[in-house]
């Protein structure tokens, strides 16, 4: 058999707000700097899901890229773009929402929805120069 990975590519625009309520203002302003504006700020996030396993031999496909693109547009996409993450996607209610706490929101949303056949590895850019993976 062979092994092998494919990656499909996304985007949203999210806004967010980096803070611990634990933290006095200062400590907060000190450790998150401009992602702890209290009125939030956006980012334009790429996103990469690469899906790994084993090549079927009857299709020469690893995974339908049709299947693997619409579960990213539906539980992700419809989900995060356009959105504040603070505010308006439930797993960052208690959570703070950093690009790696995102990329670790993403994996666990489609690790419940990709076979579990495949590995699944999430690539995410906060920034053209800021980039996440996980796992790592
Ligand atoms: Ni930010």
């Amino acid at each position: 058999m062979k092994k092998i990975s494919v990656i499909r590519k996304a985007h949203f625009n999210a806004a967010h707000r980096l803070h611990n309520p634990n933290w006095t203002d200062e400590k907060n302003k000190d450790v998150f700097g401009l992602c702890n504006n209290p009125n939030y700020h956006g980012h334009n996030y790429d996103l990469e899901v690469k899906v790994s396993g084993e090549l079927d031999p009857e299709t020469g496909y690893l995974i339908d890229m049709k299947l693997l693109k619409d579960i990213i547009k539906e539980k992700i996409e419809l989900v995060f773009d356009h959105k504040n993450l603070n505010v308006e996607v439930p797993q960052f209610k208690n959570l703070n929402p950093t690009a790696e706490n995102i990329a670790i929101v993403i994996y666990d949303i489609l690790r419940k929805e990709i076979d579990e056949k495949y590995d699944i590895h999430i690539r995410l850019y906060e920034t053209a120069r800021n980039i996440v993976e996980y796992p790592y």
